[in-house]
């Protein structure tokens, strides 16, 4: 193998600490763990005063979390915020009272308290963590941090690299972050800020993947924005995806399409550097049109041997497969949004239209005709599943949004995207749904518990988009 990245030329926050991609070296987190939740100041270039945030740790990302699989995770989470908090592990299979939904799985860590999150790492991959109180004020304003854990013979790489991305909606004159929860942006896109970041840094050329020519780098990419979906690709590079949403996919080219990720969703590429010493390319977002980051490559020699032929296929984690014959069918119809065909929500169980439903309640979409208060949490379960049992579940997106919809405590398999199969076995947390799509998974009832299913644009969620899916 050959030397590692220079640590000072990868992303500070999120780069992991590169000697556990060796095995038996620098062994990940064990023992308990403290996370804060606290405000603090972050100076931003061109902005007149340091903008407040909301973090993890005084930092954002907050720290980046990494086990190995098989370990007891442990975090105490203080709450140091003026109001309460809870942290959900997205992605990560818990038991119910670890998955941080307050008044479902547990009430509210209130100021001044602290909340022991335990649980077993059972999957590798990469996942985050964030709150799910008033989750799009909480996200947005900076609260969120990736966590990592790492295969038991994890793919060879000469370094291991997390971006988190996401985005802040700032008030240039006054660097105050913009007011939260304005209906025309939970009944439309979403808040989609104007200072795009990764690990926190403004996005950019300066933001740089240091690398030697002859590198293998496996990145992870985490979507963390509240709204912003990315479609990344790599000047000059064909990076191979090796997992969606931390699960392991069969290797393939990301080719001319491109890198989505919809809010909350992840993805792990693999980077062969094979360019020369000296040069730097682009990484862009067709989303915003902008670069978002450079690979630069450092002036030195090449490495002697290279990892390119290595293997890129991640051992798989124990997901049940769908038993595909003895599914029952479900249908979920999303509608609603400021902008699409009238729509009557029940709200409490009176029939309301959308103009009367926003102005009154600030709710604009349904779920099966449900507008769900994020605090009502009252949720009559969309759907009741018996444990072990395979649902097949097709979303219909009559809106002109995206929507990324996610399912607590559970990965899916997408059997179609608009009635055509993906191309590769894509396990997910979370699906994304482009206007009017239609989209059909797989699900197995795994964990007993009332699981949040919601669609992960925030503002969307809180403004009715999600319900609960129990399993008993
Ligand atoms: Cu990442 Cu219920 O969310
Ligand atoms: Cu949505």
């Amino acid at each position: 193998m050959g030397p590692l990245l220079n640590r000072r030329g990868v992303l500070g926050a999120c780069a992991a600490p590169l000697l556990s991609a060796l095995p038996g070296v620098g062994r990940a987190q064990a023992g308990e763990r403290a996370l804060r939740a606290v405000e603090a100041h972050r100076q931003f270039p061109g902005l007149p005063v340091p903008t407040p945030m909301w973090c993890f740790d005084e930092a954002t990302p907050g720290p980046l979390l990494r086990y190995r699989k098989g370990d007891r995770v442990a975090v105490r989470v203080r709450n140091d915020l003026k109001q309460p908090t809870t942290v959900h592990w997205h992605g990560v299979r818990v038991p119910i009272a670890m998955d941080g939904v307050p008044g479902i799985s547990q009430p509210a860590i209130k100021p001044g308290e602290s909340f022991l999150y335990q649980f077993d790492a059972r999957d590798s991959g990469t996942f985050w963590y964030h709150p799910h109180q008033k989750s799009f004020e909480q996200v947005g304003r900076g609260m969120y941090g990736a966590f990592i854990v790492e295969e038991a013979r994890p793919i060879e790489a000469n370094a291991d690299v997390c971006w988190v991305l996401s985005d802040l909606l700032v008030d240039r004159a006054t660097g105050a972050q913009a007011p939260f929860g304005r209906i025309h942006e939970h009944a439309t896109r979403g808040r989609i800020g104007n200072i795009v970041t990764v690990n926190g840094r403004p996005a950019g050329r300066e933001v740089t993947l240091d690398v030697r020519s002859g590198q293998r780098v496996r990145l992870r990419l985490v979507n963390a924005a509240t709204a912003r979906a990315f479609l990344l690709s790599f000047e000059g590079h064909d990076p191979h995806v090796i997992a969606f949403d931390g699960q392991g996919v069969t290797p393939h080219r990301a080719g001319k399409e491109g890198v989505l990720l919809g809010p909350g969703m992840r993805v792990d590429l693999v980077l062969d550097c094979a360019d020369a010493p000296g040069k730097s390319f682009a990484v862009s977002d067709a989303g915003s049109r902008a670069v978002i980051a450079a690979v630069r490559y450092r002036d030195e020699a090449p490495l002697a041997a290279n990892l390119f032929k290595a293997p890129l296929q991640l051992a798989p984690n124990d997901l049940v497969p769908p038993d595909m014959k003895n599914a029952q069918r479900h249908e979920v119809a999303i509608r609603g949004g400021d902008a699409g065909p009238p729509v009557i929500g029940l709200v409490d169980g009176k029939e309301i239209p959308l103009h009367e439903m926003m102005r009154t309640h600030g709710l604009a979409w349904t779920v099966n005709t449900h507008a769900t208060h994020e605090e009502a949490h009252e949720h009559v379960p969309l759907f009741t599943f018996k444990r072990g049992t395979t649902h097949i579940i097709t979303m219909q997106n009559g809106t002109a949004f995206i929507h990324p919809m996610h399912l607590h405590g559970h990965f899916f398999r997408v059997l179609a995207y608009n009635g055509q199969a993906p191309r590769h076995d894509e396990w997910r947390d979370t699906v994304f749904l482009n206007s009017w799509d239609e989209v059909t998974v797989a699900v197995v009832a795994d964990e007993p518990g009332d699981w949040m299913f919601h669609c992960h644009v925030l503002e969307h969620a809180a403004a009715g988009m999600m319900g609960v899916i129990r399993v008993e």
